[in-house]
């Protein structure tokens, strides 16, 4: 078995994870690969201007791009070079047919598990990087091994005769029937976009879930020895956790439903907070000073967004649903719709703030990315009350430093809609500014030249509660936020 290692998707995931092993095996090469060409170009940019902005990226990227981390979109080439392969392709909501708007689509998956059975000529530890249902690895055993997909593991000989008749299936080059051993783990990765770099090189715990067999117990030690990194000198060992693949699976679900309930939890709070002078942010402060509870994702705002927490959530409510457990199903759906809530009452509060009429009224929205430190859009909480603006034929004037182009991408066919890279350009003339991400740009803007741009009276609705309310309305600024 070499070391070396491939990744099979370049994404949010795949990028800056093997860019940090790379930079932290040196003696290891790390190839990450994709079917997308653009995005491998952008990659492998001589400028370095990388297919995702990640704060810190292009400095690993630069220091280990083309002497042990290669991108390349030679998927049989790679797979062939590397004995560990990582799979992180996307695995979005499926919207269509069963499970429709719930369960995980597992297309993508799927073909890059047939990829590598294709392309592999000798032993691979196959390593989930993506987030899955559980018992997913199972299938992955049976398309790649040859099985019942029901995760039990099958004598080598029949397996290697089973393999036989999954020949073909593949992507043509099949090599069934040589014996070759696949052993599957999953690895499910926490780290959260904008500080993806900072997760990576000090995460709170790694999660690595092996079969327990004696092969399934040795392919779980090479990947502790990755996260190790060389000499020891990346994660320390007690924060690797092993468990078995069922449970590293689930967890990563759980952890994500945790996290989004949280928020939602906060947010339905924030409401009564509005609606009876309290403060959310004096109620989190104090709710957070308890250990029990603990102070983070409490923050009051539009809402969770991001590729991760619904898709994932909704994924759970299809698990529970599926194995019988509806009063669990309507408790996990209970965190989405509270967050779907939370942005339909931010298009409400501006619609009586606004005397009840928003049609031609022009409205900056400052941020479109799903939190700041990223130039990703997927599931943002503004792009939801921009479509909702925007059946209100709101003029609106997006302003964001790194999610102009996906934004444009999303909401494209829209009419009304104008982009600006400038925030003084994007509040000129308009009624009010709704800030939806928390960029740190925003509070050192000079307030009182917005608001003399701008028609009055004039409206700053804080979603994030980000800027000094006291100071706006002392300029002259009628001001909303979240939970107060
Ligand atoms: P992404 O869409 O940014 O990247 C996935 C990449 O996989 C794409 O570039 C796509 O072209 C490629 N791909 C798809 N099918 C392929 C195939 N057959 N062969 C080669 N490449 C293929 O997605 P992402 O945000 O990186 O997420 C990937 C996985 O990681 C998902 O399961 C997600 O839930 C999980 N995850 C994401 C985050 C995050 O912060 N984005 C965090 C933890 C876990
Ligand atoms: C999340 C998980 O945190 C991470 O561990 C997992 O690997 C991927 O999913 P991510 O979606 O990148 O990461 O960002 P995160 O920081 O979790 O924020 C998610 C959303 O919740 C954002 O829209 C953010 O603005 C919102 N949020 C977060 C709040 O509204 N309040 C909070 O207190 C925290």
């Amino acid at each position: 078995m070499n070391r070396n290692i491939v990744c099979i998707g370049a994404g949010y995931i795949g990028g800056p994870t093997m860019a940090v092993i790379a930079k932290m095996n040196p003696d290891r090469k790390v190839y990450v690969c994709d079917i997308n060409a653009k995005r491998i170009a952008a990659w492998n940019s001589k400028n370095y201007a990388l297919p995702i902005y990640e704060p810190g990226l292009v400095d690993v990227v630069k220091e280990v791009r083309g002497k042990n981390l290669f991108f390349t979109t030679d998927i049989k080439s790679a797979v062939k070079k590397c004995d560990i392969i990582f799979v992180g392709v996307n695995t979005p909501t499926k919207m269509f047919g069963r499970g429709a708007g719930r369960a995980s689509d597992l297309q993508f998956w799927e073909a890059t598990a047939r990829e590598i059975k294709g392309y592999a000529d000798g032993d691979k530890i196959v390593v989930e990087k993506s987030t899955l249902p559980v018992r997913t690895a199972a299938a992955m055993e049976a398309i790649l091994n040859g099985g019942t997909g029901n995760g039990e593991r099958i004598p080598r000989a029949k397996r290697v005769a089973e393999s036989d008749a999954l020949a073909g299936v593949g992507t043509g080059n099949g090599k069934a029937g040589t014996g070759i051993r696949f052993t599957v783990l999953s690895n499910p990765e926490f780290l959260a976009e904008g500080t993806a770099i900072k997760d990576l090189l000090s995460p709170d715990r790694v999660l690595i879930g092996g079969p327990e067999t004696v092969e399934g117990r040795a392919a779980v030690r090479e990947i502790c020895d990755i996260y190790a990194g060389k000499d020891g000198k990346w994660v320390e060992r007690y924060k690797i956790l092993t468990t078995n693949v069922w449970s590293a699976e689930l967890t990563k679900l759980a952890a994500n439903a945790m996290l989004a309930q949280r928020v939602s939890s906060v947010n339905a709070l924030a409401g009564l907070c509005e609606a009876t002078g309290a403060d959310i942010d004096e109620v989190a402060r104090v709710m957070g000073a308890d250990r029990r509870i603990g102070s983070k994702f409490l923050k009051a705002g539009p809402g969770f967004g991001g590729s991760c927490f619904k898709k994932d959530v909704l994924n759970l409510v299809y698990l529970c649903e599926t194995f019988g457990l509806h009063t669990a199903a309507e408790y996990w759906s209970g965190v989405i719709k509270m967050n779907d809530h939370q942005q339909e009452r931010i298009v409400s509060r501006l619609f009586k703030a606004m005397f009840n009429t928003l049609a031609n009224k022009k409205i900056a929205m400052f941020g479109f990315a799903f939190k700041a430190d990223t130039g990703d859009t997927r599931e943002t909480p503004a792009g939801y009350v921009a479509r909702l603006l925007n059946e209100e034929h709101v003029r609106l004037a997006i302003t964001d430093p790194k999610a102009i182009e996906n934004g444009k991408r999303d909401l494209a066919g829209l009419d009304g809609i104008t982009w600006e890279k400038d925030p003084y350009k994007a509040a000129k003339d308009a009624d009010a500014v709704l800030l939806m991400t928390d960029w740190k740009e925003y509070p050192a803007l000079d307030w009182e030249k917005i608001f003399k741009s701008m028609r009055k009276p004039a409206l700053v609705f804080d979603t994030r509660n980000c800027l000094d309310a006291g100071a706006l309305k002392k300029i002259g600024f009628r001001v909303l936020n979240v939970g107060k």
